[in-house]
């Protein structure tokens, strides 16, 4: 038996918390990103995937919780983690009058790469990106793609473990995004591990190999992408009170092909409904004219559901 310590997670958080007055942005975010992965960080738009982000990249504090990144953490130890990450925001700088190279050049000094180092560097993530060719191009002449996959380039000039790319496929066209995703896979195959948002769980299901959903600053689900369609197919979840017998109330509910299972659970029936599809009232209707009196109906709090299609149709609020 191998008494080795457990890989560092590259990114673990627990109870996380960022509040803006009395909104919670996050709230009680529980995340964990395995070195290696390729993961899939999505939730419709207000979800809280940037301020994650811009926590993890050592620019916003928590309000409450912790985030580590390869066992650092994000408040006590920000240079440390700096070192190890590369951020690209959801927004991209306005540096048109720049060329490509200058660009690259610059923040390779801020990054303390010596000058006689720079040039090779530049020219090496420039050809991860496919931009070799654009070398002496003024940035505000290249694609919105190319301008992606520079901004791409900004964020590998250090050559970072972790990349945490906010949004960094919306607004490309389909030709220039599927460049994007061949550029994050080949960064994988190097041993780099990405997060990558979106408000598109399709966007991102080919590509990345784990995925978390976040709504309203919680997680609703982290794992394998098929887990969510898995879950999807499960139909959404009831939470049924009665003030009547409620061994008559199950049997009533499990008579139907619509309810797929039907348990008590703390004084409450959570009943999950066979298809994603099936419309509640179903279940309001079985106990009525069952004879149950039925005094609470209520669905599952996150409206999992709810979300799941969202995401899954690339629809936001
Ligand atoms: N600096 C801020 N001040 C006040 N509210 C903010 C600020 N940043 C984000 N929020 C709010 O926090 C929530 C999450 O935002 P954000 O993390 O940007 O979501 P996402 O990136 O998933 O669209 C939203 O309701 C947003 O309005
Ligand atoms: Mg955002």
């Amino acid at each position: 038996m191998s008494t080795e310590a457990p890989p560092l997670p590259a990114v673990q958080t627990a109870g996380l918390t960022r509040a803006f007055g009395a909104l919670k942005a996050l709230d009680a975010l529980e995340l964990t990103v395995q070195k290696g992965d390729l993961f899939g960080f999505i939730g419709s738009n207000g979800a809280g995937k940037t301020t994650t982000l811009r926590i993890l990249a050592t620019f916003l504090a928590p309000t409450a919780g912790m985030a580590r990144v390869f066992g650092r953490d994000v408040a006590r130890e920000a240079d440390a983690v700096r070192h190890v990450i590369g951020y690209m925001p959801d927004f991209f700088g306005v540096y048109k009058d720049m060329e490509v190279t200058e660009y690259l050049d610059f923040f390779g000094a801020c990054y303390k790469i010596p000058a006689a180092q720079r040039e090779k560097t530049v020219g090496d993530v420039l050809e991860l990106v496919g931009l070799s060719e654009k070398k002496g191009a003024l940035i505000g002449a290249l694609s919105r793609g190319m301008q992606q996959r520079l901004g791409l380039a900004r964020v590998l000039i250090h050559d970072p473990e972790l990349l945490l790319l906010d949004e960094p496929a919306s607004g490309l066209d389909p030709r220039a995004r599927i460049e994007m995703m061949a550029i994050l896979q080949e960064l994988q195959r190097m041993g780099k591990t990405i997060i990558i948002s979106s408000h598109i769980l399709r966007e991102l299901e080919t590509l990345c190999n784990r995925v978390a959903i976040i709504e309203k600053g919680r997680l609703i689900y982290s794992g394998p992408v098929q887990g969510v369609r898995d879950q999807m197919a499960a139909g959404r979840v009831l939470w049924v009170t009665v003030s009547s017998d409620p061994v008559q109330a199950l049997e009533l509910l499990k008579s139907r092909p619509e309810v797929a299972s039907a348990e008590p659970v703390d004084g409450r029936i959570k009943v999950t409904l066979a298809g994603a599809e099936i419309d509640h009232s179903v279940v309001a209707h079985t106990l009525v004219t069952g004879g149950a009196r039925l005094t609470g109906l209520q669905e599952d709090e996150l409206g999992l559901e709810e979300v799941f299609l969202r995401v899954t149709r690339g629809e936001t609020q």
